[in-house]
């Protein structure tokens, strides 16, 4: 096939967590003869740790389109990525858009893409924490509401959305893409080092990643939590990757050289993607507020800790290793865990490195389908 004739698909990314979303699907679209696609960065995330070395570290290309919205309110940024993009859109219209997870970004390119009848895919459908508080939920549903094609990664959010009344034929379980992402840089992940060079070798640890406005945007709860995380260092090293977000905010709140002067806890930068997955596959244990990190230990069969009061990806509680707690719980946990007291979980289907080849073939046959995507009114 011509280089013309190829259908042009925008992977939409935004943040750190989309960037390991879009890589499986970019690089197997790429792969095909009849797609070309291209990368959007919207540049919800910016920081070089945040956003250039995920690209580097996944294989990704420069991306083709940057809006380079950078923070502001949820206003402000759905707002100015919906202006930008529309523009793209109407300048060179895509066949198809891929829009991943629940940020901001998401929600406002499916927005753009339905409003100018180009089919809008959305990657990772069907969750939903039933917490209307957080805006990934708002963007979850309103994403889910309008794209015309769900991929979804477990047999819960088909359930979900059939729930919600989506018609079946919208829906394709393709199973969980960041599963994909790890075992395409498995021996990068294993051979990086990165344990190495913090010390890691034999002494157990575990790693705490927060960024949830619920538990770092308040000075009172936040200062809970690093006294919870000092009680911890009684009985592990706990290795604490922080997020811009909530280093801003430990600073603040004047709690960032208190944390800092902590015998036991080692405050770290955000790291890449292929050094931070080295460092997670040793730990002992993982106390979180991240949605990924939840479905990456559940795949490793490392205990989760989630600081939340629900989640999105319940599988993980279910079937995996996840836990949801508050602070006040995280000492027994841990105690828990490292007396040997914890459920190994397991594997839920589909979560097998092979999300992105059946994405690939749903989104084929039905960009290949006249009609496939019609948006005739319903009944
Ligand atoms: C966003 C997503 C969240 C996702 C998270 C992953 C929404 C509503 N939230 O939250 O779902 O789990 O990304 O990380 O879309 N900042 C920097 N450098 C950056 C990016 C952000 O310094 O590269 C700082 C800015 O001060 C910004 C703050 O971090 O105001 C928060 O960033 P923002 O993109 O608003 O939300 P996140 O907390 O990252």
């Amino acid at each position: 096939m011509k280089a013309q004739d190829k259908k042009i698909v925008h992977l939409v990314a935004a943040a750190r967590p989309n960037f390991m979303k879009i890589a499986p699907l970019y690089h197997a679209l790429s792969a095909t003869a009849w797609c070309a696609p291209r990368i959007v960065h919207t540049g919800q995330h910016y920081d070089f740790n945040m956003s250039d070395a995920f690209f580097r570290d996944l294989g990704l290309p420069d991306s083709h389109y940057n809006l380079g919205i950078g923070s502001g309110s949820h206003a402000e940024q759905t707002g100015n990525v919906m202006i930008a993009y529309e523009k793209v859109c109407l300048e060179n219209p895509p066949d198809g858009i891929v829009v991943v997870g629940d940020v901001n970004s998401t929600a406002a390119c499916a927005m753009v893409g339905t409003k100018l009848w180009i089919p809008v895919v959305h990657l990772e459908a069907g969750l939903r924490s039933g917490d209307r508080r957080m805006p990934e939920e708002i963007n979850r549903l309103v994403t889910d509401a309008i794209a015309d094609l769900l991929w979804t990664p477990s047999a819960d959010a088909d359930a979900n959305l059939l729930r919600e009344g989506v018609d079946k034929n919208k829906i394709d379980l393709i199973g969980n893409i960041m599963i994909d992402s790890f075992e395409m840089l498995r021996s990068k992940i294993e051979s990086s080092g990165a344990r190495e060079s913090l010390g890691l070798k034999s002494e157990k640890y575990g790693i705490v990643t927060l960024h949830r406005p619920s538990n770092v945007d308040d000075a009172d709860t936040l200062r809970s939590i690093v006294d919870s995380l000092e009680e911890i260092t009684a009985d592990i090293r706990l290795i604490f990757v922080s997020h811009p977000r909530t280093m801003k905010n430990l600073q603040r709140f004047a709690l960032l050289d208190r944390l800092r002067e902590i015998n036991g806890i080692d405050l770290l930068d955000p790291i890449p993607y292929i050094d931070f997955m080295n460092i997670v596959t040793g730990a002992a244990l993982t106390i979180t507020d991240s949605g990924g990190l939840q479905e990456e230990t559940t795949y490793l069969g490392i205990p989760c800790l989630t600081m939340r009061e629900n989640t999105e990806r319940p599988i993980t509680v279910t079937q995996g290793t996840n836990k949801l707690v508050s602070h006040h719980e995280l000492l027994p946990c841990v105690r828990k865990i490292l007396a040997g007291e914890w459920s190994k979980g397991s594997c839920p289907p589909l979560w097998d490195g092979q999300a992105a080849g059946r994405a690939v073939l749903s989104l084929e046959k039905r960009l290949s389908r006249p009609g496939a995507f019609s948006r005739a009114p319903a009944g």
